[in-house]
Formats: C-alpha cells, structure tokens, sequence
C-alpha cells in the first residue's frame, strides 16, 4: 500500500495537501460554507470552558486548538495531558465541555478521563480518524479528521489534520456566535494545502540540511515563542521518537532561564518563526545561542524572512501556521532517521496505539 514510497512515513507526510482539501470538502455544505452538525454547534456555544484532553502528538495538536478556538471563536480554553488531568485537575467550569483528540480513539489515558468526567455528567467531543473507535463511540459527539489510515507509527497528517478540523470547529462556533470573521477560512485553508504542497517539493534541501545538522549530532533544540513553540514541541518528539536524538522544544524566552548552558559549539538549533509580533525576538535569541557557537537552522515565513534563512514557508493565515512549519520538521525527522539509519516506520519501544495506562 505504500506504493513507490520507501516508507509510510514519507507517503503520509506527503499526503497532508490532499487530507487537507478533503477536510475542507467534508465539512463544507452546498454554498460552500462551513457547516457542522446542529448538536456540536449547540455544545460549543453553549460551553463556557473547554477542556481538552489528548497525549504525545495529539496533545501537541491541542494546544495549536486552544489557540485556534480562544482567537476565532471566542471560548476559553484549557489543554490537558490525558495521563495528568486526573490528578492535577483543574477546578471545573459551570459548562464545560471536553475534547478528546485522539488518532486512534484508543488511547486508554484519554480514555480513563473520558469515562470519569462522563461519570459527573460533562459532555464530551471526540476529534479522531477512527469514527468507530472507543473514544468515538463512548463520546456525546465525534468529528472525524479524515486523514485516512495513518500507519507510521510517528503520527504526521493526523496531526495536521486534527489541527485543520479544530479551525473548523472554531470558525463553526463563530459564526453560530455571529462573530464577524475577518478572512475567508475556506480560502486561508486551500492557501495552507498549497503551502504544504510547496514544502514536500523541498525534499532534497531539506534531506541536506538533515544530512550537515542531524546525521552525527548528539542533542538538537527547537525554539520558537507563541504558536511556533507548540510546532517547536511537536517537532522535537518527531525527530526524537524517530531518530532517537534527544531533543527538545523551547519557548525562546526560556532559553536563558537554564537551557542555554547546554549549547556547545556546534549544537543545532532549529528556529522557528512564523510569527510577525514575535519575529524580532526570537531572532535576538537566535543570536544569543550562535554567540555561544550554535549551529541555527532558521525556518521563516515569507514576509518575515531575512537573508541566510535555512527554509522559507509560503505564506498563510496567521493563526494556520503551524500546519505547514510542522511539515519542514517532519521531513528533517524522516531524513535523520534515514541517515542514522533508524526504522523510519516502527520506531523502538513504541506501539501506534497506547492501550495500556
Ligand atoms: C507521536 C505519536 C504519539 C501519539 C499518542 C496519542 O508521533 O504518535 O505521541 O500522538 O500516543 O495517540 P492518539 O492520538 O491515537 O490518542
């Protein structure tokens, strides 16, 4: 099934434009609007608090959604790892309501959350690519993410996925508020399917950069400061789960509250910025790692971008940035893996679903 692709990874990186048109198709109706079911529409204006809930990727998708829905729609919103939530609960809302993102629908921390707030009567969503999975059967609500059968054990078009249908979900909830939206949200996600596509025709630069930063370093860092620090995150799992070089994401700012003593001379920093009110400070911290003799890869926006930047996006609305920057740090994971030799598909230690607590 993976056709001409050497793995399932590469074909599914590839396959995020496409999973993204679908998506916009799906929940389109005749006039081309965005249209859910009435009874999402109902809890989501009737909520005064979300409460997301997810683990690994997922969770990673849910703090891009919490940005997503608190800036379009309006609605406070607080993301949660699954496996924690229980105990570091926080005091709940008059009407929540709790999304579970979930690839599989089987993940059994999501799941211990789901059955205990369902035990005090919340209602409960769950985002995921298996309608019919647990997660989705034991929720009020499921939306479907559409993605198709995601194999590679590293979750990539699931991811962008999740985070398409939350702007969805978010754009939903505005309208059914009367909330004036100032762009067209169809349009801005057919500029991100584009986008996507115009990266994963980068692949030989990107394989380079993979091969001069990643093939032999022991640690590698990601930065980035608002929205960009939650691709930083996301990127770092990838390259670590895949490759397995320790790596980690950091908010800029906090690169000199400690992590900074671990920048050696050639130690890869990869920068993210994507984001105008944040452009000029993540490029000063950016200049604080390479006094201390860091490798940077720097990741810009077009319009943003300076000379000597390693990768440029095209593009795209500000709050849907994180769909395409993830794509650049998928492909560097995948080459990384490849030049150190890794087992791109079936990472060590790891199960594509976590069924166990
Ligand atoms: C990372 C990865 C995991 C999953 C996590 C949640 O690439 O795949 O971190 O995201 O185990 O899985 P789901 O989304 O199925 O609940």
């Amino acid at each position: 099934e993976k056709g001409t692709y050497p793995h399932y990874m590469l074909k599914e990186i590839d396959e995020q434009p496409f999973v993204i048109r679908n998506i916009i198709q799906k929940y389109q109706d005749e006039d081309g609007n965005i249209k859910l079911d009435q009874d999402i529409r109902e809890a989501m204006k009737d909520t005064d608090r979300i409460y997301i809930i997810a683990c690994g990727t997922s969770y990673h998708a849910g703090l891009v959604g919490k940005q997503l829905i608190e800036n379009i729609a309006n609605v406070p919103v607080e993301t949660h790892i699954a496996s924690e939530f229980l105990y570091n609960m926080p005091l709940i809302s008059e009407k929540p309501l709790f999304i579970f993102i979930s690839q599989s629908g089987e993940t059994a921390d999501s799941r211990g959350v789901l059955v205990n707030v369902k035990k005090q009567g919340y209602r409960t969503l769950t985002i995921t690519n298996v309608p019919g999975s647990t997660l989705s059967r034991e929720a009020d609500y499921t939306l479907h993410t559409h993605a198709g059968p995601e194999i590679a054990v590293a979750s990539t078009k699931a991811y962008t996925a999740q985070m398409a249908v939350m702007a969805i979900l978010a754009v939903d909830t505005a309208q059914a508020k009367g909330i004036e939206l100032d762009f067209n949200p169809i349009r801005e996600l057919g500029v991100v399917a584009n986008a996507m596509e115009a990266m994963v025709d980068q692949k030989e630069m990107i394989e380079k950069i993979a091969r001069n930063y990643l093939s032999v370093t022991r640690n590698c860092f990601f930065i980035g400061r608002a929205v960009d620090y939650f691709v930083c995150l996301e990127g770092a799992l990838k390259l670590k789960e895949i490759s397995y070089i320790q790596a980690e994401g950091f908010a800029g700012g906090e690169l000199k509250h400690g992590t900074i003593a671990l920048i050696e001379k050639g130690t890869p920093i990869i920068a993210l910025a994507t984001q105008e009110h944040v452009n000029g400070s993540i490029r000063s911290n950016v200049q604080e790692v390479v006094a201390r003799g860091a490798h940077p890869c720097i990741i810009s926006m077009k319009g943003l971008n300076e000379e000597g930047d390693n990768i440029v996006l095209d593009e795209v609305h500000e709050y849907l940035t994180p769909l395409v920057s993830v794509v650049p740090l998928q492909l560097l994971a995948y080459y990384a893996a490849l030049h150190r030799d890794c087992d791109v598909d079936k990472p060590r230690n790891l199960a594509k679903s976590v069924t166990v607590e």
